[in-house]
């Protein structure tokens, strides 16, 4: 058995990543040995996958020439396949229609089929819809350990984050009022803001405000206070950077933790030291993937909590906007359809994780 295996390539990055995307095919044999052959269920488009594009992010994934004659890197880190072949070493630990997750950095997920070590991947949690299985590995995880990592939150606390609809400001949203924690979550504003501050408030947030709020020179002497009920703010995340970077840092309270996690807008944060200084903050990072490396069994108890969460009804997968990559389409139709993701991911303001669904 052969199959051919269409993949989502980059060759070189820069400022338009979605010019810089290509789709190429090839052919995939048998997998021998300690090797999977995988069918692509669902992929997702991440902030890191365009940022890696853009040349900006921590990993660079190892090009290939597998798909074209010139060195492509594969786009994409956050995704779900199932087993369709087995190598004979690799039968004692997978077998056919097994799902499973990339557990190495710059996997490249936006393909059909991949065939790969069986060391390169770990069983995923089977459940009623693959977004749901696939959608837990990374960016929920995230938000249990930047929740656990840092402060020793007790119920009451609040923690305040920024893209707070994003698919980690979600996770966190819930995670925090599963453990009796409050939220002060900042969007950025928009017309429709009372439906998304009803989603939010629906899925557990206790305060929705937007960066025009927190932008108000009143905000932190007058309406903060009262918005908080005089509450501790002990932790708070960023992930957008530039001037609105600093507003969850407005909102920590004395003794306060502020945790970088990301950067939407690829700005420096601009942190003012006054607040710094007078209220006695500590800043700190976070980054997945060596944790990953250096905490497998982490990742281990977030993904058995968080599907427990959700077999229990108390976790809901963050909505996704899908984009259709027909595994039998042509290369024409696949660029489209990825392309689209991209379209939708770099215009803001969806609300839903771009999502790439191979049938
Ligand atoms: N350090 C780590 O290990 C790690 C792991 C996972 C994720 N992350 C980071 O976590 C963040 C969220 O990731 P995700 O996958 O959850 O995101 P996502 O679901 O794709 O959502 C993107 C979020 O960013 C907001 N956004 C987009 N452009 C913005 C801008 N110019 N200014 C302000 N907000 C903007 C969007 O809000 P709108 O509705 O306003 O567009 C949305 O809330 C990213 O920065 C990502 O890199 C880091």
């Amino acid at each position: 058995m052969s199959v051919k295996s269409s993949a989502t390539l980059f060759t070189t990055t820069g400022p338009n990543p979605i010019d810089l995307i290509h789709v190429n095919s090839t052919t995939l044999p048998d997998p021998v040995g300690d090797q999977l052959l995988l069918r692509g269920l669902v992929s997702f488009l991440n902030p890191a996958d365009f940022a890696t594009i853009l040349g900006t992010y921590g990993t660079i994934p190892k090009p290939t020439t597998l798909y074209s004659k010139d060195p492509a890197a594969i786009v994409g880190n956050d995704g779900l396949f199932e087993v369709v072949a087995v190598g004979k070493d690799a039968a004692s630990k997978f077998k056919k229609g097994d799902w499973v997750l990339p557990n190495i950095a710059a996997f490249g997920t936006w393909r059909s089929y991949a065939l790969v070590k069986e060391s390169s991947v770990t069983l995923a949690p089977k459940t009623d819809d693959p977004i749901v299985s696939a959608a837990i590995s990374i960016n929920p995880t995230t938000a249990y350990q930047m929740l656990k990592a840092y402060v020793d939150l007790k119920p009451g606390d609040w923690v305040v984050q920024n893209a707070a609809n994003s698919a980690v400001g979600k996770a966190v949203i819930q995670l925090a009022h599963i453990w009796g924690i409050k939220t002060l979550n900042i969007v950025r504003d928009r017309p429709n803001i009372g439906e998304l501050e009803k989603e939010l408030k629906s899925i557990g947030a206790t305060v929705v405000i937007t960066d025009k709020d927190v932008a108000d020179p009143k905000f932190d002497s007058e309406k903060l206070p009262k918005l908080i009920n005089n509450g501790n703010v002990r932790l708070g995340f960023e992930c957008v950077g530039g001037e609105e970077g600093a507003y969850p840092l407005k909102c920590l309270s004395h003794g306060g933790t502020l945790v970088i996690y990301g950067s939407m807008t690829g700005k420096p944060v601009s942190l003012a030291v006054g607040g710094l200084i007078f209220k006695d903050l500590t800043i700190r990072s976070y980054w997945l993937t060596p944790r990953l490396e250096s905490q497998p069994e982490f990742k281990e108890e977030a993904v058995k909590a968080i599907l427990g969460y959700i077999k229990s009804g108390k976790f809901k997968t963050t909505s996704v906007q899908k984009h259709i990559f027909k595994i039998n389409g042509t290369e024409a139709e696949q660029l489209e359809a990825v392309r689209a993701a991209f379209k939708a991911y770099s215009a803001g303001f969806a609300n839903k994780k771009q999502t790439i669904v191979f049938e």
